[in-house]
């Protein structure tokens, strides 16, 4: 049976493409889960018979959002580990004496796969009621094979769950688990020969990430990781660059990286290295907030050396507890002086591409995926303006109205 032909009239809409189209008054047709057409209303294809068409009212229409960068999967929270942070406790120090990621590896390690599940299904609700349709989802809580398996079938079940696209990725390397105490190679060992393959092969992992830092992962660990991951042909991302410079960034760049997350030291010859590779640069303010960091992440080298900046919650109970991705957009315009429409694009367009999703999603073309929202906003400005307020109208999740 031929699926149904669906006309949206009377949109405002952002496409969100490289040129940042916008059309008004506009319109869209789905027909099923993707898009037919997009333009201005008057530029119909003439003859077209829609079985149903739908007033939007002048409303503005974007892409669905897309949070290319969470931690979403945890269990417990660390709000006892704020309050010392608060009190001027460091993060690293705090890290350094066995809290911190492993503070929420015990959590999770105790909890039941249906418990994950439960306590993470209300962050990816929040970010769904603002309109967000595709998200990533990290391991990196479980630090054992069975327990890394276990937060990536929950990332999986979620996407069962509710009208959202999940991808995930294995982020083992994220701390070296106790089994490893002053091993960190051993650790890279294991998860580069037996994790990565086995859950690859399990159908759970879309891309591998690491966190290189002076409290995490260093470059060459990375690179062994990097190495097998190019042999499984599973995409990489990073954690780079976030409380110090190791250069991380630099390997990314070397190894295609899909995204280079954080990048607050990073430098203008790293900006340029992410431009040449096609890397995404993924920028977390609410990280950058919550750690009441100083050191901003090099905006403008970034844009003058083109390279394709996102914008994203990096929801996790330590750095950046919250799960709205509107609220990450605000704070990159005020915080990393970003503008509306760079926070748009990078919620949209460029998120796409930091998952290698660019041909099915991020913005309003024909073929790619019926995801777009419908805001109760006069100016596509709101977008990155309200700072904890949710204009989202409406949810359209491969061609249905969802909510
Ligand atoms: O992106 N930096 C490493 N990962 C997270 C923090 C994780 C945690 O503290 O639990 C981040 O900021
Ligand atoms: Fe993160």
């Amino acid at each position: 049976m031929a699926e149904t032909l669906h006309l949206w009239r009377n949109a405002r809409i952002a496409a969100c493409d490289a040129a940042m189209a916008r059309f008004a008054p506009g319109a869209l047709l789905t027909r099923g889960p993707r898009i037919e057409w997009v333009g201005a209303e008057r530029d119909l294809p003439a003859g077209c018979r829609p079985d149903e068409s739908h007033d939007l009212g002048g409303a503005w229409v974007t892409p669905g959002l897309i949070d290319c960068h969470t931690h979403l999967v945890f269990a417990g929270t660390r709000a006892g580990e704020y309050a010392e942070r608060l009190l001027g406790r460091s993060y690293q120090e705090i890290a350094r004496a066995g809290g911190g990621i492993l503070s929420s590896m015990r959590a999770v390690r105790a909890a039941s796969e249906q418990q994950l599940f439960d306590e993470s299904l209300p962050r990816l609700e929040s970010l769904l009621a603002e309109g967000v349709t595709t998200v990533e989802i990290k391991s990196g809580y479980g630090l054992t094979l069975k327990d890394e398996a276990k937060m990536l079938r929950v990332a999986r079940s979620l996407a069962r769950a509710l009208p959202v696209t999940v991808t995930t990725t294995l982020l083992a390397a994220h701390a070296v688990p106790p089994e490893y105490a002053g091993r960190p190679d051993a650790y890279i060992d294991e998860v580069a020969a037996e994790w990565l393959p086995t859950l690859h092969s399990e159908g759970l992992v879309d891309a591998v990430d690491i966190f290189c830092e002076n409290v995490g992962f260093s470059v060459k660990q990375a690179e062994k990781l990097f190495a097998s991951a190019a042999r499984l042909g599973v995409p990489v991302k990073m954690h780079a660059e976030q409380l110090s410079n190791l250069g991380g960034s630099l390997l990314a760049a070397r190894h295609g990286a899909l995204s280079c997350d954080h990048l607050e030291y990073a430098t203008a010859a790293e900006a340029q290295a992410l431009a040449g590779a096609g890397t995404v640069a993924v920028l977390l303010p609410v990280a950058f907030f919550c750690l009441a960091q100083e050191h901003e992440p090099p905006v403008a080298a970034l844009r003058s050396a083109g390279t394709g900046i996102a914008i994203a919650t990096d929801c996790n109970p330590g750095s950046a507890p919250g799960s709205s991705l509107l609220l990450a957009m605000s704070m990159a315009t005020r915080l990393f002086g970003l503008t509306c429409e760079e926070a748009l694009a990078g919620a949209t367009r460029h998120a796409a591409r930091a998952l290698g999703m660019q041909e099915e999603r991020g913005t309003l073309a024909a073929g790619k995926a019926a995801d777009f929202i419908v805001w109760r906003i006069g100016e596509l400005e709101e977008l990155g303006y309200w700072s904890g307020f949710n204009p989202c109208r409406s949810v359209v999740k491969a061609g249905r109205l969802v909510s």
